[in-house]
């Protein structure tokens, strides 16, 4: 699930070029690298530290809150119940109740958001996300924003920079908008100065290596290509519902502001665990089977939007897979 139309042809050719001069150093100290990314973020050096890939602030996010109540979405990315194994839930079904998460926020020390969902795509406003943050100062929020480009909301960053709210850390993992998983990209974000420092002095001393490192140096100079390819990946996806839309066995498309889609489909649940089985086989395609996860246990997929042909010929493979199925 990363955007298909980034890095661009001529940045894949700067990587290649400067790769033999890049392997034989180190990258730069976490200072110079938290600077660096700040251009591109467009925020205070101060507020964010560099991580090797969002996955990286997990565990260290979880020993800084240590043993308290903690409130995660269900479901939600994994690594969230991996840090917080203890913490409570809130449905996402698709679909947030805004009440319920706001009745949490009063309960839980530490409440994490994840806007736009993975896996179901669920956007939430972010002004009035600013807001639920605001009314709620003895809480401490996790808004993971990893997917937030693709909503056409604007990234809580932006608004925190110009009204500060310093019981909110942002997590962003740049995979999924920079289309580089393999480079291990992201960052934390907050205006709590004494937060930033803590998790500071618990990343390694030479975090990113001088791949990523270079990379970030490039995007600085690709960031209309970013915006063109970001909202390529937007048409990319209302165009792929609609087509999914049209598929015979497709019960609901979700909206989703993420660059992949919740696709339901009729039938018994067992439909969605088949519909992959037959997609493996017979197009060597991959989606994630999210039968179960659900209360309502209805069969549903996750599907990534890639190139509209992959989209076509995915749409194709899953009308074929489920053409075949006895019910
Ligand atoms: C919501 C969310 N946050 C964080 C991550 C981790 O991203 P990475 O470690 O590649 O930066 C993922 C990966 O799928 C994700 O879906």
């Amino acid at each position: 699930m990363h955007n298909v139309h980034f890095p661009t042809p001529a940045m894949m050719a700067a990587m290649r070029h400067a790769l033999p001069d890049l392997i034989s150093r180190y990258g730069s100290t976490q200072e110079v690298l938290n600077e660096k990314l700040s251009w591109f973020v467009g925020c205070d050096p101060a507020r964010l530290q560099v991580v090797h890939g969002a996955s990286q602030a997990f565990p260290i996010l979880a020993d800084l809150v240590g043993a308290r109540m903690v409130g995660v979405p269900d479901p939600t990315f994994g690594e969230f119940r991996r840090a917080f194994p203890g913490a409570v839930t809130y449905t996402d079904g698709p679909g947030v109740d805004l009440d319920e998460l706001e009745e949490l926020a009063a309960r839980v020390d530490l409440l994490a958001i994840v806007n736009p969902n993975n896996p179901t795509g669920t956007t939430l406003g972010s002004t009035g996300l600013h807001e639920l943050i605001g009314r709620h100062p003895n809480t401490r929020f996790l808004l993971d924003e990893s997917f937030i480009e693709f909503s056409g909301e604007p990234s809580m960053v932006m608004a925190v920079e110009q009204s500060p709210l310093d019981n909110v850390a942002v997590l962003v993992s740049l995979s999924k908008t920079l289309g580089v998983p393999g480079l291990r990209l992201g960052y934390v974000y907050s205006c709590d100065a004494r937060f930033v420092s803590e998790l500071g002095r618990r990343l390694p001393i030479w975090n990113l290596g001088s791949v990523a490192e270079f990379f970030l140096e490039l995007l600085l100079k690709f960031r209309p290509e970013l915006a063109r390819s970001v909202e390529r990946t937007i048409l990319d996806r209302e165009e792929f519902r609609r087509l999914l839309q049209g598929v015979a066995g497709v019960r609901t498309v979700h909206p989703s502001g993420g660059n992949f889609v919740l696709v339901d489909l009729e039938g018994p649940s067992r439909v969605a665990t088949e519909a992959r089985a037959a997609l493996l086989r017979d197009a060597r395609i991959d989606v994630k089977d999210l039968s179960g996860r659900f209360a309502d246990g209805a069969p549903r997929l996750r599907v990534a939007v890639r190139r509209s042909d992959e989209n076509v010929r995915f749409t194709e493979a899953l009308e074929a897979a489920l053409k075949s199925m006895p019910w």
